[in-house]
């Protein structure tokens, strides 16, 4: 599942997985968990997640062939955020075909404006990783998460100046990776600006139709 920051990915592919009995590969998830113990490269790894840098290859390369050799990926996965440079898709490509498995992606696409409005309201809960969002999603009750009850939080790298430079790194070197997967006829284009109901169905269907 590919798409700016902010654009979707990690509410759609969560669905996406329960929907589809697939597991969830989000390699920010899989970053910010790695970035909680006491060592120098995860006090390295914070560091970079919160300014809104990409992380190095050699880092996601090895989280992805340990992440995808797990048993329950054995029928398949679905990456979130991965592959985001050229070195990543070729990675994946090579990874595909020693596992047997086809790549299909999946591009969310939406507005600059609605994009900022979702990074800045979004709210992650603290013990289950449900996304809210104060605008378009809100809990129930406010800061609190619907599931477990446990506080929400608001992610380190969804201020400005992260924002902006996540948002530039995605237009330097992710951007080029739709084009990559548009001439190899793997790419399926959705609106993201819709509802997650529907963009979920859109999904949905354009997997059905595999
Ligand atoms: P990561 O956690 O992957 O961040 P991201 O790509 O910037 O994407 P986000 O998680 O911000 O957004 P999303 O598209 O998942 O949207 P969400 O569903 O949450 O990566 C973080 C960092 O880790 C990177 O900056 C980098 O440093 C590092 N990293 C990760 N992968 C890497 C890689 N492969 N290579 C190198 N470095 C890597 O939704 C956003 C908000 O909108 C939420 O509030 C949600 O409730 C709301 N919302 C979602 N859908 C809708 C809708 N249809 N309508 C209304 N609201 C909606």
């Amino acid at each position: 599942m590919m798409g700016a920051p902010g654009a979707g990915k990690g509410t759609q592919t969560r669905l996406l997985s329960e929907k589809y009995g697939y597991p969830q590969i989000s390699t920010g998830d899989l970053l910010r968990e790695m970035s909680q113990a006491e060592t120098p490269l995860a006090r390295q790894l914070k560091e970079t997640i919160s300014s809104g840098a990409l992380v190095s290859d050699e880092v996601l390369a090895d989280l992805i062939i340990s992440r995808t050799s797990a048993e329950d990926c054995k029928n398949g996965y679905i990456l979130d955020g991965f592959p985001r440079t050229l070195i990543q898709a070729n990675l994946l490509d090579d990874l595909a075909q020693r596992q047997g498995n086809e790549i299909r992606v999946f591009s969310v696409a939406l507005s600059m404006d609605c994009l900022l409005k979702r990074l800045s309201g979004r709210r992650t809960c603290t013990l289950c990783g449900e996304i809210y969002n104060i605008f378009f999603r809100p809990p129930k009750r406010e800061g609190f998460c619907d599931n477990d009850q446990a506080p929400l939080q608001q992610r380190s790298d969804d201020f400005e100046e992260s924002v902006n430079r996540r948002l530039a790194a995605y237009q330097e070197m992710t951007l080029p990776l739709i084009d990559y997967y548009r001439k190899g006829g793997r790419l399926k284009e959705i609106d993201g600006q819709r509802s997650v109901a529907e963009v979920f169905a859109k999904l949905s269907e354009s997997i059905d139709d595999i």
